[in-house]
């Protein structure tokens, strides 16, 4: 008797998803981390953006080498998502059976997946703004140019969304592949999900508190620096629509 082919498709692209989501939560936790050297000082957080531009490379900046990385992790973004999507409760009927199902377990990892849905969504539209705009103006970037751009360019707001988003995204991610992995498949399970469990909100309480850092350094440096000339740079560009 002929056996029935089985289609490989779903686990295929099962693997295509943890593979790019464990790309992306390596990206950013050292992204954070690189961006944190703000917190060191200024020249530090200069040294680290001209170290990404190729200087200590090449010799000379080319802030180009920046859009190209922002441009392949567009691509795994957009790859990640696309597959993920597959995944969300696509009607009301579908809602409305998890969550019943999350509220009667309680069961914590049901819950945690509710969570990835939903920073998963927000970063969808937030995370690509971002990436766009570290595409379009790669050489934008650096101690005050970042400043600028968080305080008088309204980033702010943007950022810390984003940061609550993508940390807890990252980490519980992180917990749920090492989980299907069978990282965690040791002679007492409990005990080593518990472990892993407490190492995941660790990580994301001690990622929260250094971006919000970072985050309120930009900004101290947004509002206490002089950026009057740049300012009126930006005002020549906007009245030059009225002509
Ligand atoms: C290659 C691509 C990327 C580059 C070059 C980049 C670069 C930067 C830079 C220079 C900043 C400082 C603020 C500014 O200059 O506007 C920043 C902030 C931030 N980026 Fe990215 N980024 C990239 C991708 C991403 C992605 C994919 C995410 C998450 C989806 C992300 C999340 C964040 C967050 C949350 C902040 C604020 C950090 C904080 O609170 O300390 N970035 N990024």
């Amino acid at each position: 008797m002929k056996q029935k082919k089985i289609d490989k498709t779903p686990a295929r692209l099962d693997f295509t998803q943890s593979v790019t989501g464990l790309i992306l939560a390596i990206f950013i936790s050292a992204h954070i981390l690189f961006e944190s050297s703000i917190l060191i000082s200024n020249e530090a957080m200069y040294k680290v953006t001209i170290m990404f531009e190729g200087y200590y490379f090449f010799g000379e900046t080319y802030p180009g080498i920046i859009t190209f990385f922002a441009a392949a992790i567009s691509v795994i973004f957009v790859v990640h998502a696309a597959i993920a999507v597959r995944k969300f409760p696509n009607n009301y009927k579908q809602h409305k059976v998890m969550r019943e199902h999350v509220l009667r377990m309680k069961h914590e990892d049901t819950s945690l997946w509710i969570i990835q849905i939903t920073t998963g969504f927000i970063m969808f539209f937030i995370g690509s703004v971002h990436l766009y705009i570290m595409m379009a103006e790669p050489s934008n970037i650096g101690p005050f140019a970042s400043s600028f751009r968080v305080v008088h360019e309204h980033m702010g707001p943007l950022y810390f969304l984003l940061l609550l988003s993508v940390v807890s995204h990252a980490f519980i991610g992180l917990y749920r592949l090492a989980m299907k992995w069978g990282f965690m498949e040791g002679k007492n399970t409990k005990v080593s999900r518990a472990r892993f469990k407490f190492l995941m909100k660790t990580m994301i309480v001690i990622y929260i508190i250094v971006g919000s850092l970072s985050l309120a350094q930009y900004t101290y440096i947004g509002l206490t620096h002089d950026f009057s000339e740049v300012k009126k740079y930006k005002s020549k560009i906007i009245d030059l629509r009225a002509h």
